[in-house]
């Protein structure tokens, strides 16, 4: 309790501690009062896109089945039977009606309804209802086909959760009047990294780019002058933990990279406000707190060549203390043409599937920090927050929020380490 009091008033004056990263202890708390607290990012609508269609995901250490009913509703359930525990679901996706213990056989809909029980008038003897021991129901809320859920029953709703961030979130989504669609299942892995450092570095870290990064300007992958994250504005929710980041180059097209046909539907899905953000922003990297990312960026296929725009969503499942899941989903448009869909996934594979060059840099960085923060001079240290400590927000910036500039700036991370701050200390 006092090193997480003690770690607030250092949030508020610029510092965040290195320990934070690579602890058992921290890792013990953030489980026990963040996410299980928390809206927890859970699967995209277009994955369960028809009845029976599931993904089995988690939520701190609870294993999850989301499932659409033969009605289309999405449930979430825990993946665990309640006679005796048992896992029920064994796969990661597929399709299915019912699922059945493979220990002693009861049954459930994919709604988490227990409807059949072995030897159940010679053995229960009408003792057992069988609506009493139905699969646990998780709170499930979708915004945009982003479909979250929280393990707290006590918890405001998402909407009051997401607290406006859904005008930077549309960005990501309202690609079209179809909106959105996942292009193939998630990749994902398992890395000996902090998922801390991810969510903050998705938050608005224009720093690292032009640095980490720097090869893929130097290839002319990257098709910019190399100034646009010094140009743009870091948003954040204040109170809320949320931030993104706006990457801004004059010379780069309102709606660049993405095919012509598709450019009307996005104006008109948008409203004039996000329009106009939109029109300004070349990059866009942000995070929903706690670990849920979205980035969207030009690549180029071929080096020198424009680029296309891409948009990779990420989940940063915390593991063990420094270690996490990553799961990583490429979005594309639904109305796009397919032969768009296919260059832009190849876009998000060549610079951000696990294999891709960017989070080849990224993570290289991020175990080290990860391995520093676990070390014995390092746990004690703070690293510096002050950047842009007395920004002021930009009052012609036409979307909600503290925008402030330039996007090299720690403001959004402030924002982020001080709601993780409120849950540790369950003020939240
Ligand atoms: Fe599932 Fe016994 S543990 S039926
Ligand atoms: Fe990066």
């Amino acid at each position: 309790a006092e090193w997480v009091s003690r770690t607030r008033a250092g949030i508020g004056e610029g510092r965040f501690p290195a320990r934070a990263f690579n602890d058992e202890a921290v890792y013990a708390l953030e489980q026990d009062r963040l996410f299980t607290k928390a809206w927890c990012f859970l699967a995209h609508e277009s994955e369960i896109p028809s009845p029976g269609d599931y993904v089995t995901r988690a939520i701190a250490n609870n294993n999850i089945i989301v499932a659409r009913d033969e009605h289309g509703e999405v449930h979430a359930s825990l993946n665990m039977c309640r006679h005796r525990g048992n896992v029920m679901c064994k796969s990661e996706m597929g399709n299915a009606s019912h699922f059945r213990c493979s220990y002693h056989g009861w049954t459930y809909k994919n709604s988490g309804e227990l409807v059949g029980v072995p030897y159940m008038k010679e053995g229960y003897e009408g003792r057992l209802k069988r609506k009493d021991w139905g699969l646990v129901a998780v709170r499930v809320d979708t915004y945009e086909g982003l479909v979250f859920g929280c393990l707290d029953p006590a918890a405001p709703s998402l909407e009051d959760y997401l607290g406006g961030f859904q005008f930077y979130l549309d960005l990501y989504l309202k690609h079209g009047l179809g909106g959105v669609e996942v292009h193939g299942p998630p990749d994902h892995w398992v890395a000996d990294t902090d998922w801390k450092i991810c969510a903050e570095n998705f938050a608005g870290d224009g720093y690292h780019t032009p640095v980490a990064h720097q090869f893929g300007f130097n290839l002319g992958y990257f098709p910019s002058s190399g100034t646009t994250h010094s140009q743009g504005w870091a948003v954040s929710v204040p109170g809320r933990g949320h931030g993104i980041g706006l990457g801004h180059s004059p010379d780069f097209p309102a709606f660049g990279g993405f095919p012509d046909e598709l450019v009307a539907g996005m104006k008109e899905a948008m409203s004039p406000a996000q329009a106009a953000v939109f029109a300004q922003t070349r990059t866009a990297v942000g995070t929903v707190f706690p670990n849920l990312s979205f980035l969207m960026q030009p690549f180029s296929l071929v080096p020198g060549q424009p680029g296309v725009r891409f948009v990779t969503m990420r989940l940063y499942h915390p593991v063990g203390p420094g270690r996490m899941e990553m799961y990583s989903w490429c979005l594309v448009p639904k109305d796009a043409p397919q032969d768009y869909k296919t260059e832009a996934y190849r876009a998000y594979t060549l610079a951000f599937g696990q294999a891709g060059t960017f989070e080849q840099d990224d993570f290289e960085n991020w175990t080290k920090v990860t391995r520093s923060a676990a070390s014995g001079l390092v746990r004690d240290l703070d690293f510096p927050y002050v950047m842009g400590m007395e920004s002021e927000p930009d009052p012609d910036f036409p979307g909600p929020g503290h925008a402030v500039r330039p996007y090299v700036n720690d403001t959004n991370f402030r924002t982020l380490w001080s709601r993780w701050g409120d849950y540790l200390a369950g003020e939240a």
